[in-house]
């Protein structure tokens, strides 16, 4: 069992840094391998919309996405963590998800499904405010790359009311939470 975390925020040792690193931990305990991609060290541009793409589902531009392609190609749960960023996800999120482009318009123009092997998605998320409709935006956004990559959308957990760097280490039920959602798709 592959379990891959992608974390969108800039801030190293932040609040989705360390709330995706719980449910990676949880995620471990039942023997799942886990590996961690913070997008904000990665070198990649925003999707090109090239008009020459091959019809196989690559992509063309040649930066850190093609790593990224093949890690969550062999993943069978992809963890997504991203801060809400202006009512949104982040930045660094929506680029890497405009970048599966290429797999969208294989699947869903060409007909072909190149990633035939079925996964897992999970969505992270936290905001300062207590705003839902924040987590619903982001949530319709990341739904929309899961079914490109064909992830079920498994589980979610929407942290509100942490704004401080490390704040999220004062609510336990918050950790508690995401370990307990990296055990429960870790034992699938
Ligand atoms: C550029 C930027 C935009 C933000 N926009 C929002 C927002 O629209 N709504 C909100 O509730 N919090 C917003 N926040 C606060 C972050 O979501 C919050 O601080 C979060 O805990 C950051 O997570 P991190 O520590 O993982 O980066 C924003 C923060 C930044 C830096």
């Amino acid at each position: 069992m592959n379990v891959l975390g992608i974390n969108g925020s800039p801030r190293i040792d932040g609040n989705t840094d360390i709330v995706l690193d719980n449910a990676l931990e949880g995620a471990k305990t039942t023997g799942a391998k886990t590996d961690k991609i913070i997008l904000n060290t990665l070198r990649f541009s925003p999707c090109q919309e090239c008009e020459d793409m091959p019809d196989d589902g690559s992509c063309i531009v040649k930066d850190d996405m093609q790593p990224l392609y093949k890690k969550v190609d062999q993943a069978d749960v992809v963890i997504l963590a991203s801060p809400i960023f202006f009512g949104s996800l982040s930045a660094q999120t929506k680029m890497m998800i405009d970048r599966f482009q290429c797999l969208w318009r294989a699947k869903y123009i060409l007909k072909k499904d190149i990633s035939r092997k079925k996964r897992k998605g999970i969505f992270i998320s936290v905001e300062a405010s207590t705003r839902e409709d924040f987590f619903m935006n982001a949530k319709s956004i990341v739904k929309n790359l899961f079914a490109t990559i064909n992830a079920e959308y498994t589980g979610e957990l929407l942290c509100s009311g942490l704004d401080e760097k490390g704040s999220i280490l004062k609510h336990q039920d918050f950790l508690k939470k995401a370990f307990e959602l990296g055990k429960k798709v870790g034992q699938v």
